[in-house]
């Protein structure tokens, strides 16, 4: 088995807060990124393919092909937006990491155009990564 990653990055806006929770323990349990003014990160998001090469190609997966897939579906909806209010895919639920790559596995996982979605990895700082593998 061959894992093929394609790594892309995006800046966005959010604010984790939960509507049911007051200020202050959105405060206590959110920290910083509850600020209700927003705040930016800068993401890295790297999308990863596994399969056989196809004998005719030699390719798991044709990385322009994935390149615009994941360009279409994801980096045009968070790219320079605010996840909280302009992410149709994101609607309803607290952009979390957790809850992001989530969400960006389940817009890609049918549309793979080669080889199978194995793992969707988001870091939202330099110290912390995020995986998803469908499970
Ligand atoms: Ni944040």
């Amino acid at each position: 088995m061959v894992y093929v990653t394609r790594r892309e990055t995006f800046c966005a806006a959010h604010r984790l807060f939960n509507p049911n929770f007051s200020d202050e323990q959105n405060e206590k349990i959110f920290g910083k990124c509850s600020n209700p003014n927003w705040h930016g990160h800068n993401y890295v998001l790297e999308v990863t393919v596994a399969g056989h090469p196809n004998p005719e190609t030699g390719f798991v997966v044709n990385l322009v092909e994935l390149k615009q897939i994941v360009k279409e579906n994801i980096i045009v909806k968070v790219d320079h937006k605010n996840l909280n209010i302009e992410t149709d895919f994101m609607k309803g639920l607290i952009p979390s990491t957790e809850n992001i790559v989530v969400a960006i596995w389940n817009q890609l996982v049918d549309k793979i155009p080669g080889g199978r979605l194995y793992s969707v990895r988001l870091s939202e700082t330099e110290n912390n990564f995020f995986e998803y593998r469908g499970e």
